[in-house]
This record gives C-alpha cells, structure tokens and sequence, in this order.
C-alpha cells in the first residue's frame, strides 16, 4: 500500500506538471482526488489494515492527498497566469498603426440654401412652421379660392389618394397659408419650407417632387410696397448687395393682385444668355396680396386685416445661389457633385 501511495503520488504530481490547461488539470483532479479517483480507490482499503498499520499509513495517505492538492493549486495558478499572458498578448493593440480616415458629411447645399433664407426671415421676425405633406384638397384649393374645376385640380397635375379628389400630396406650400390662419393669432409673419408635389416629367428644370418656401404677412394696414421691400431685401442677403428684380403681373387664385418676381441673371447681368434664355432675367416666385375673398374664408375680416405671400422654389434658389445648371444634380447625391460646397 505504501508503493502504491508513492507510485499515485509521483504519477500525479507528473501529470500535474504536464497539464497544458485549466480543463485537462480538472480532468486530473477527478481522475486523482475525485469520489471514484486512484487515491480514494487506495484510502478505501484502509478497512483492511490491522489495527497497528493504520496509523502510520493513514498519515501517510494524509499527506499524499496535501501534496497532490497544493501542488494542483500550484499548477491551476500557473495555468490561470499564463492564459492571462496570453490573451494580453492576443488583444494587444498596436497604437502605432496608422488610423482610418473618417469622413465627415455636411450640409446639403439646398439645405444651405435654405438655411440661409430662414436665417434672413428669423432676423426680420417671422416663424417658422412645418405642414403636412399629405394634404386634404380643401386646404390645397378651396380654401385658397381654386374652386371645382380649376386646371390645377386636374388628375393630370396633382397625385391624389382617393377616386374623390379630397386627399392628395400637397401641390404647393401655400395651404400653410390657411392653416396658419387657423391656428394663430394676429399678426402673423410665417415661412413654411417643405416638400411639394406635382406630376412632372424629370428634366434640367423640372421635378415631380420638389421644394418650396412658403412665406405670409397679415396685418393691418399690410401693402404690396412691403411685399416689395421684403423680397428685395432677401434677395440682396442672398444673392448681394445691388441684385436687381422685377414684379410681373400674373395670376394666383388666392392672390389679387398676383405678380412673379424675376432676378437679373447673375450670368449675363441683364444682356440676355443661354441661362436665361436670352431674357436677361430669371423667374424666382410667385406673389402677391392675399385675396379678400380667403382672408374671410380663414375668419379674417378683410376690411381690417390684409396680407400678402410668397411661394419660392427651394431647388431654383439654390441651383441660382450655387450656380448649378442642372436641377437633377440636387437630388441623385453624388458625392463628386456634393463635395463641393
Ligand atoms: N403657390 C404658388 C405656386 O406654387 C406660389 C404662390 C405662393 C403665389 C403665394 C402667390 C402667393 O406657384
């Protein structure tokens, strides 16, 4: 019994040593120490041992099982620290390698662009309001006076929902006009920017979906003279000092009297060129006081109160700010075009 406690031992503290992991020395300690393990199989026999063997035996057996626990502990520490080492050296980073560029975006020059006009009617104490894209047609045409009938209404014009022609993507920015009226108080002094839609054939100048800036006054006391100034000021804060205009008649059903209002084109200053089609002038928005007959529709007592408003294409602002010739550039994102402002 003594050579087979000597042999466990000196066999085990071998095996130990030679442990390559913390799962292989689990293994041994059952194989060892377990219930079923070698030294339990020799401690088992003891029973058979005379009385006077005991003693000296069972210390014995005593101090094999220390030995093989402190040396197991031993070698679990020693498997423990150089798994550690190991991974530290797996995981290490190498701050010396160079680093990966980042890229950063910015502003979308339409964006810009409107930034900048919000900025100009902030400063001058307008608000800025946000609407709906999907739009009821009361507020889209009747409310602004383009009764039954009326050509914009056309299916051919205008994306509706609904085999009635009551629900439909906004063809302009101009229903915030009636739902500013409905929701604030007086005076009023808004812009709303926003997406607008119209069934349109893409080209250099065209676009089914694009964007306007919708822009009202009322007040009492409110003429077309303040139309004027204003838009002739944002136009100089956006295009620079001495950019002339010009006010055109024209027809709005929601406006009387209407205008468009035209910029010198900023290529040709005025001669005539292929970017303006020889006129000298380029056409930037529609206008003009606001009709009576909607002031009083919204609740508003025309023979107190007038008004006027603008609706300006976003896209056309910005292609004249940055000088870009083709309206497609806005919208397809290539990042060659967009890099550039
Ligand atoms: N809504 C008009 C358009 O889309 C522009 C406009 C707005 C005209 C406000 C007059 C007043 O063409």
């Amino acid at each position: 019994m003594k050579e087979q406690l000597a042999k466990i031992r000196a066999e085990a503290l071998a095996a130990f040593e030679a442990a390559q992991d913390s799962a292989a020395l689990d293994a041994l300690r059952v194989q060892y120490l377990g219930k079923k393990g070698e030294l339990t199989a020799v401690l088992k026999m003891m029973g058979k041992l005379s009385p006077e063997e005991r003693p000296a035996m069972g210390q014995l057996a005593n101090e094999v099982r220390a030995a093989l626990e402190s040396a197991l502990e031993q070698q679990g520490r020693k498997l423990e620290a150089q798994a550690l080492t190991a991974r530290l050296q797996a995981e290490a980073v190498d701050v010396t390698v160079p680093g990966k560029k980042v890229s950063i975006g910015h502003q979308h020059p339409m964006y810009i662009a409107l930034d900048e006009i919000k900025d100009i009617f902030i400063g001058m104490g307008f608000d800025v309001l946000d609407g709906p894209e999907i739009e009821l047609a009361s507020y889209n045409f009747d409310r602004l006076n383009a009764e039954e009938g009326h050509p914009s209404r056309d299916w051919s014009d205008t994306f509706y929902f609904d085999e009635d022609s009551r629900v439909m993507l906004r063809s302009q920015t101009s229903p915030m006009q009636v739902r500013a009226m409905e929701t604030r108080e007086l005076p009023i002094r808004i812009i709303a920017p926003g997406r607008v839609y119209r069934k349109d054939e893409v080209d250099a100048t065209h676009s089914p979906m694009f964007h306007q800036v919708e822009g009202m006054v009322i007040d009492k006391g409110v003429t077309m003279a303040d139309l004027k100034g204003t838009l002739n000021t944002v136009v100089e804060q956006l295009y620079g000092k001495g950019t002339k205009t010009r006010f055109r008649p024209h027809h709005f059903p929601f406006t009387e009297p209407s205008c468009e209002m035209d910029v010198q084109c900023h290529k040709c200053g005025g001669v005539g060129c292929p970017t303006c089609k020889g006129e000298g002038w380029i056409e930037l928005l529609g206008a003009g006081m606001i009709h009576p007959k909607v002031l009083e529709m919204s609740g508003i007592d025309p023979n107190v109160y007038s008004g006027w408003a603008f609706g300006v294409g976003l896209e056309r602002t910005a292609m004249r700010r940055f000088k870009i010739a083709d309206l497609r550039l806005i919208f397809e994102n290539d990042m060659r075009f967009l890099e550039q402002f």
